[in-house]
């Protein structure tokens, strides 16, 4: 791999609160177009690193590194649209579907184009009379997709993904698989995907795997 090609680079992180140690020490780069699955036992500080990465929580130590700049020097803003983060519980605001896709036009000034919104509900399963939909009127499932809209509607550089397919059937989880997969493919954007999915573990060109910060073994973490 070329130098130009790494995005970032992960160095030592590690998280800890009142003397307890929440993320044990992590280094990782991660590259233009690549997947990488990140898991392990809960508890293992996987969403620490993520929010870590994704700079809505500072590291008590390690530096994360973007395109060979610190992150704590970038803009927020900036770094917020070229690396972009997404959660299992995704918090949706406003009214509709529609109000939650138009965000993203909207912080960068643009018409909404609504026939790309429609596009991007096929893409993921969903109908375009979606768009009306009440927020709390979505199921879980239905939120997540939506959710994840979101963060594709101006592609990222880098998508930080935290179990985003946890509440969807074994079909619309292969199919957001794939998606993403192809935007890889595709379009080059490079993806951590934390998932405890076995057929998506599989899946994944390449698996880090996050022991116990205390290093109790994995039978013990329920
Ligand atoms: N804001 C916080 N304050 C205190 N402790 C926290 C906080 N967030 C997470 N933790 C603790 O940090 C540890 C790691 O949590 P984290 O959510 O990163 O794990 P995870 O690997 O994502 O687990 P899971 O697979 O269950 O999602 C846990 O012991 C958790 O209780
Ligand atoms: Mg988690």
């Amino acid at each position: 791999m070329s130098h130009t090609s790494r995005l970032l680079d992960v160095q030592d992180i590690c998280f800890a609160q009142d003397g307890t140690l929440l993320l044990a020490p992590v280094s990782l780069t991660l590259n233009i177009g690549e997947f990488i699955l990140l898991t392990g036992p809960s508890g293992s500080g996987k969403s620490t690193l993520l929010k870590i990465i994704a700079s809505l929580l500072e590291p008590s130590g390690g530096e994360v590194i973007f395109k060979g700049q610190p992150v704590s020097s970038i803009k927020p803003e900036s770094y917020r649209q070229q690396v972009s983060w997404c959660v299992q519980t995704p918090a949706l605001f406003g009214d509709t579907v529609y109000d939650n896709l138009a965000l993203p036009w909207k912080i960068r000034q643009k018409k909404v184009d609504v026939a790309v919104l429609k596009h991007w509900l096929k893409q993921v399963n969903l109908p375009e009379t979606m768009l009306d939909k009440k927020i709390e009127q979505l199921s879980g499932g239905e939120k997540q997709r939506v959710a994840l809209l979101r963060n594709l509607q101006f592609l990222p550089d880098v998508l930080l993904l935290d179990e985003i397919t946890s509440a969807l059937d074994a079909e619309n989880k292969q199919l957001i698989h794939q998606l993403i997969a192809g935007l890889v493919k595709e379009q080059g954007v490079a993806v951590l995907w934390i998932s405890h999915d076995s057929a998506e573990m599989s899946q994944a060109p390449r698996v880090i795997t996050l022991p116990l910060p205390d290093g109790r073994a994995k039978n013990e973490s329920a």
